[in-house]
C-alpha cells in the first residue's frame, strides 16, 4: 500500500459540521472556567463543563497547588512505583479510600487509563464479562482488551442482566460492569439491585462513578452512599476530573485486589505519576466538599431544576435526567449540530452527542450548571433556552 491509500484511511468526515457551518469541538477556550468563559473574545455561559461543584477555579484549591508546586517543584518525573511515590501522593490514596469508603485505592495519570488497565490486569480469558448496553468508551476498551466473551446488558434492565447471569454459570469468572450517572442521559444505575443479583449469580460487580464522585450521596461520598451500600465487595473506579475538579482516576476495593493492581497493573506501573499539583488539588477539593458539600449540591440542584423548567416552558424534550444533567433530546446530527451552534452564538457552550457516542439518531445536548454560577447566570442561561427555541 501507498504513502497516498494509507493517508486516505485518515478522512475525517465534516460535512455535518461544513452543513451546519459550525464544528462543535475542540473550540478554543482562552480562560479557566469562570462563572463565564472567554471565546475568541466573547464571555460564555459555560454550561459543557463536568464542574459539577464549580471547583475548578476555587481560590483555595488555586493555593493548596502553588504550595504543592513550590514544595515538590513541576514533576515527580517516575512512575508511582519508583520516585513518583511522594507522602502526598500515599496520603492521598488514604483519604480518597476513606472518602469512597473502601479499603485501598491507587491513583492513576486518569480515569480513562485506570479502566483499560484494570480488566487485562484482573480477568483472564476464559471469563466472561457482561457489561451496560450503554457503558464509557474506556470501560468497553478495557474489556475488549481481555479477550474474553463479553456480553452486554440492556440499558439498567435488571430482567435482561438477570437471564444472562441464569445462562451463564459455566464460566470461570463472571464480572458485571456498569456505571453510577450515565453522562449522556443523566439516569442513575440501579446499582444495589445489581449487586444482589451478583451476589446470587457468584459474579463481581465492578462501578464506574465518574459522574456520581463529588455528587451523588448526603455527603458527596458517590453512588455508594446514595445507594446505601455497604461493605462493598467488588471494584470501584472513577474519574478525578469531575466534580473532584482536577485530573486522574482511581480505582478502590479489597486490599488483596488494589495490592495486586500496585504491582500488575501495566498502566499504573509504567506511567508517570499525576504531578504534586494535582495531587494537592484534589486533596484541597476533598477538604471543601467535606465541609461545605450540602450547600454545594443544594445550589448545584437548583441550577439544575431552574435550567429544567425553562427547558420545559420552552418546549425542548429532554432525557429523564436525575443527576445534576439536563439532556435535549435532538435525535439527528444535523439537527445536534443546529441547535448547539444557535447556543453558541447567543451565549452557551453546550456539549453535543453524536454517534458513536450515542447511538444512531439519538443525537443530544448536554447542560451541566456547575455550583459556581450565579442566579444572574442561570437567568440569562435560562432567556437564552427560551430564545434558542423559538429560532
Ligand atoms: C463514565 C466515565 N468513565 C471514565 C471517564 C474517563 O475519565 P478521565 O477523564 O479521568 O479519563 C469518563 C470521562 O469522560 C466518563 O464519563
Amino acid at each position: 500500500m501507498g504513502f497516498e491509500s494509507f493517508y486516505k484511511r485518515f478522512d475525517v468526515d465534516e460535512r455535518v459540521a461544513n452543513v451546519a457551518g459550525f464544528n462543535p469541538y475542540y473550540m478554543e477556550i482562552d480562560s479557566g472556567l469562570n462563572e463565564k468563559i472567554w471565546m475568541n473574545g466573547r464571555q460564555i455561559i459555560n454550561l459543557a463543563s463536568n464542574n459539577y461543584l464549580g471547583l475548578a477555579t476555587d481560590e483555595r484549591v488555586k493555593e493548596a497547588i502553588i504550595s504543592a508546586v513550590e514544595k515538590y517543584g513541576a514533576s515527580l518525573c517516575g512512575t508511582p512505583i519508583s520516585t513518583g511515590y511522594v507522602d502526598l501522593y500515599k496520603r492521598l490514596e488514604y483519604s480518597l479510600s476513606n472518602f469512597v469508603r473502601l479499603e485501598d485505592t491507587i491513583i492513576l495519570p486518569s480515569c480513562y487509563q485506570g479502566n483499560n488497565g484494570l480488566f487485562v490486569s484482573i480477568a483472564k480469558k476464559e471469563d466472561l464479562i457482561i457489561v451496560d448496553r450503554f457503558a464509557h468508551s474506556s470501560l468497553i476498551q478495557g474489556i475488549k482488551a481481555v479477550g474474553c466473551k463479553i456480553r452486554p446488558f440492556l440499558h439498567n434492565n435488571l430482567e435482561h442482566l438477570e437471564g444472562i447471569l441464569k445462562r451463564s454459570q459455566d464460566y470461570k469468572q463472571i464480572f458485571v460492569v456498569t456505571e453510577s450517572v450515565f453522562s449522556t442521559d443523566g439516569d442513575i444505575s440501579p446499582f444495589k439491585e445489581i449487586i444482589d443479583l451478583c451476589e446470587k449469580y457468584n459474579a463481581l460487580p465492578i462501578i464506574d462513578d465518574s459522574h456520581g464522585i463529588g455528587v451523588l450521596g448526603n455527603t458527596g461520598k458517590g453512588i455508594l452512599e446514595e445507594e446505601n451500600i455497604i461493605n462493598f465487595k467488588g471494584i470501584y473506579t472513577a474519574s478525578l476530573g469531575k466534580a473532584l475538579a482536577n485530573s486522574g482516576g482511581m480505582i478502590s476495593g479489597k486490599k488483596e485486589i488494589i495490592n495486586y493492581l500496585k504491582y500488575y497493573c501495566p498502566h499504573l506501573v509504567y506511567s508517570t505519576s499525576l504531578t504534586p499539583s494535582i495531587l494537592a488539588g484534589i486533596e484541597a477539593v476533598l477538604k471543601i466538599v467535606s465541609s461545605e458539600f450540602e450547600s454545594l449540591k443544594n445550589k448545584l440542584y437548583s441550577n439544575k431544576q431552574i435550567l429544567f423548567a425553562s427547558l420545559m416552558e420552552a418546549g425542548f424534550e429532554t432525557t429523564e435526567c436525575i443527576a445534576p444533567i439536563n439532556s435535549i433530546k435532538t435525535q439527528s446530527k444535523e439537527n445536534t449540530f443546529k441547535t448547539a451552534k444557535s447556543f453558541f452564538e447567543k451565549g452557551i457552550l453546550s456539549t453535543p452527542f453524536i454517534e458513536p457516542s450515542v447511538p444512531v439518531n439519538q443525537g443530544c445536548i448536554r447542560l451541566i450548571a456547575g455550583a459556581n454560577l450565579t442566579q444572574s447566570t442561570i437567568e440569562e442561561a435560562c432567556e437564552i433556552i427560551k430564545s434558542v427555541r423559538k429560532t
